[in-house]
C-alpha cells in the first residue's frame, strides 16, 4: 500500500499500536483507519508521524488553575522528550481542578475527574499516557482514573511554587495563609498588612510550598513507583521541572508498564510509610484508600495506616508538621533522600515505572549530602504515628487524627461538647460572645461528611471562637465527619465514619455531652450510653437528595471516608 494513501503503511508489521488503537470498526477496519488518518492529518501530520508510538498527554492547564499556569513550558519539555525518542506527543485536555475555584469542593469534583481521565485514556489511541497534575485533587483523580484505565502510565506533577517573602519572613501558601489570616483575625496586623501578605504567598506558578496534599500526593506517586524517583519535588519554575518533563517524555517514548504491573499492595505500604515519615495530608489517607480501591485485587484499610505509623517516625522537617518548604526538600536530595533513610521500612523490590524496582532507582540517585530537612532514623522529629487512626462509638468506621501538628497536652483529653449542625449553624454561632463555651470543651461540628455536605468540605479545621482566641487559646480538640487541609494542624479529628447524614453516631452527640479522646489508645469515645445514642438516632432523619445531574449521580453513589469517598460503581470489582 503506497504510504500516503491513508491506509497503515506497515499493514503486516508488528502488533497495533498507535493510531490503530481502539478502532470503532464500522465493520471495516481499514476504513476506520483511513477515516482516523484522514481527519488528524487535517492538523498537518505526515505518515511519518503518525505511523509512530502514540504517547497522549494529559493536559490540565486551565485559566482557573494558577497552581498549573506552568503547563504550556511543560508540555513543551515533554513532547521534545517524546520525540527525542521517536514517538508522536498528542496532548489533550480533561477537567482541570484548583481548590479554590471548584465549587462547592473540589473533593466534589475528584470522582467526576478520574471519569475524565479514565474515559478520555480509554476512548483515545495511545500506547502510553502522561498524566500532568498537581494541585490536590488532580493527582488522586488521574491516578485513579490511570488505574481503571490500565494503558501504560506515568505520573507528571507540576511542581510546587516557591516561596515569597514579608517583611523579611520568608512566606509560602498556604500554612502562612492561615497563619496571618488568624493574627488579622485577632486584630494583631492590619488591613494593609494583610494586603501585602496576599502579594507575597504565591509568588509563582505550581502548588503550595509546604506538605500539604498537593506536596503530600506528589512524593506518595515516587513511593507507589508511578512517578520516577526524583521527580516531585523541583520548582514548578525551575529548569529542572522542564528537565523532569523532558526525561518522562522519553521514558514514556520507550517503554513504560501499566499500572497493574507496578501497584501492590506492599507498593501502596511503601507509599504510606513515606506518608507517615512525612507528616504528610490528611487527605491523602482518603486519596490513597481511594486509589487502592481502583486495584483490583488490592485491599488497602485505614488499619493499614495506623499499623504501618507505629513503626515509621517523622523524618521530614516541614510545614505544617515542621518549619521548612518544598524547595528546601528539593535542595535536600527530595524524595529519594526520604526513601533512602526509610530504606529498612521499605519493600525496595517493587517494580516502578522505569522496569527497575525501587531499591535499584535508589542505588542509581546520586549520593547524599548533608542536610537538616530529612531526619535519620536514628534521631527522628517525633517517634511515630504522625496519622493516628482512632475508634470508639463515636467513629466505629474509623477517623484520623494528625497528631505530629496538634498540642501534646490534647492528645489525652475529655471534655464537654459544644455542638454545630453544618457549616452554616458554625459561622453564626463560633464567634457569639454569649456561646458557652471554654479551652477544655470539645467542638463538634456535624453534617460535613461525604454525602451531608457533598465534597466534604474542609471545614474540619474548625476556627478557635473569637473570644478565647483572644486569650491567646491555640488548640482545642475538634471533631467532624468533614476533612481539613492539608496546610492545617490542630487536635484535629476528622473523616468520622459513618458520617452524620446516614447515621453515624456523630449525629446523635448534644451540648454538653462528655467525650473523651486518648490518641495512644486510638480511641474517640461518647459518654454517652449505647441506649441513648440509638434512642436519639431514631430521631434523626437527614436524607440529603438531588433531582438531577452530577449531584444526583455523587449523592447515590459517594462511598464513606473510610473507603476514599470514590463512587461505589468505580471501585475494582473483587472478581477482575
Ligand atoms: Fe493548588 Fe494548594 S491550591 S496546591
Ligand atoms: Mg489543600
Amino acid at each position: 500500500i503506497p504510504n500516503g494513501s491513508g491506509l497503515p503503511a506497515r499493514s503486516n508489521g508488528p502488533a497495533p499500536t498507535g493510531l490503530r488503537k481502539g478502532l470503532t470498526a464500522y465493520g471495516d477496519t481499514d476504513f476506520s483507519i483511513f477515516l482516523r488518518k484522514a481527519f488528524i492529518k487535517g492538523a498537518g501530520y505526515s505518515d511519518d508521524a503518525l505511523d509512530r508510538r502514540i504517547v497522549g498527554i494529559v493536559n490540565t492547564g486551565s485559566g482557573f488553575n494558577p497552581c498549573h499556569a506552568n503547563m504550556p513550558q511543560l508540555i513543551d519539555a515533554v513532547q521534545r522528550g517524546v520525540m527525542l525518542s521517536g514517538a508522536l506527543p498528542v496532548p489533550f485536555p480533561t477537567i482541570s481542578l484548583h481548590e479554590s475555584f471548584a465549587h462547592p469542593t473540589s473533593m466534589f469534583l475528584r470522582n467526576l475527574m478520574s471519569m475524565d481521565t479514565e474515559e478520555m485514556i480509554r476512548a483515545q489511541p495511545m500506547d502510553a499516557v502522561i498524566l500532568i497534575g498537581g494541585c490536590d485533587k488532580t493527582v488522586p483523580a488521574q491516578l485513579m482514573g490511570a488505574i481503571s484505565a490500565d494503558v501504560p502510565a506515568v505520573q507528571l506533577v507540576v511542581g510546587p511554587m516557591v516561596t515569597g517573602s514579608h517583611r523579611g519572613t520568608r512566606v509560602g501558601a498556604c500554612t502562612d495563609c492561615r497563619g496571618y489570616w488568624g493574627r488579622y483575625r485577632a486584630g494583631e496586623i492590619d488591613i494593609e498588612e494583610i494586603g501585602q501578605v496576599g502579594n507575597e504567598l504565591v509568588p509563582s506558578a505550581g502548588t503550595c510550598g509546604v506538605m500539604g496534599t498537593a506536596s503530600t500526593m506528589a512524593c506518595l506517586s515516587e513511593a507507589l513507583g508511578i512517578a520516577p524517583l526524583g521527580s516531585a519535588c523541583a520548582p514548578a519554575n525551575s529548569s529542572q521541572r522542564l528537565r523532569v518533563g523532558e526525561l518522562i517524555g522519553k521514558l514514556a517514548a520507550t517503554s513504560l508498564p501499566r499500572p497493574s504491573e507496578i501497584l501492590t499492595k506492599k507498593s501502596f505500604e511503601n507509599a504510606i510509610t513515606l506518608l507517615q515519615a512525612l507528616g504528610g495530608s490528611t487527605n491523602a489517607v482518603v486519596h490513597l484508600l481511594a486509589v487502592a480501591g481502583r486495584m483490583p485485587g488490592v485491599e488497602v484499610t485505614l488499619d493499614d495506616f495506623d499499623r504501618i505509623g507505629r513503626k515509621t517516625p517523622l523524618l521530614v522537617d516541614l510545614k505544617p508538621s515542621g518549619q521548612n518548604y518544598m524547595e528546601d526538600l528539593h535542595k535536600a536530595g527530595g524524595v529519594p533522600c526520604i526513601l533512602r533513610a526509610l530504606a529498612p521500612l521499605l519493600h525496595l523490590d517493587e517494580k516502578t515505572v522505569t522496569g527497575r524496582t525501587l531499591g535499584e532507582e535508589l542505588q542509581r540517585q546520586p549520593s547524599a549530602w548533608d542536610q537538616s530537612i530529612v531526619r535519620p532514623l536514628s534521631t527522628p522529629l517525633a517517634p511515630g504515628s504522625s496519622l493516628a487512626v482512632l475508634r470508639g462509638n463515636l467513629a466505629p468506621g474509623g477517623a484520623v487524627i494528625k497528631q505530629s501538628a496538634m498540642s501534646p497536652a490534647l492528645r489525652s483529653h475529655r471534655g464537654r461538647a459544644v455542638v454545630f449542625k453544618g457549616t452554616e449553624d458554625l459561622t453564626n454561632r463560633i464567634d457569639d460572645p454569649s456561646l458557652k463555651v471554654d479551652e477544655t470543651s470539645v467542638l463538634v461540628l456535624q453534617n460535613i461528611g461525604p454525602k451531608g455536605h457533598p465534597g466534604m468540605p474542609e471545614a474540619g479545621y474548625i476556627p478557635i471562637p473569637r473570644k478565647l482566641a483572644q486569650r491567646g487559646v491555640k488548640d482545642m480538640v475538634r471533631i467532624s465527619d468533614g476533612r481539613m487541609s492539608g496546610t492545617a494542624s490542630g487536635a484535629v479529628v476528622l473523616h468520622v465514619s459513618p458520617e452524620a447524614a446516614v447515621g453515624g453516631p456523630l449525629a446523635a452527640v448534644q451540648d454538653g455531652d462528655e467525650i473523651e479522646l486518648d490518641v495512644a489508645a486510638r480511641s474517640l469515645r461518647l459518654l454517652v450510653s449505647e441506649e441513648d445514642i440509638t434512642e436519639r438516632l431514631k430521631g434523626i432523619t437527614i436524607k440529603p437528595t438531588a433531582t438531577r445531574g452530577y449531584r444526583k449521580l455523587y449523592l447515590e453513589s459517594v462511598l464513606q471516608a473510610d473507603q476514599g469517598a470514590d463512587f461505589d460503581f468505580l471501585r475494582a470489582c473483587a472478581d477482575e
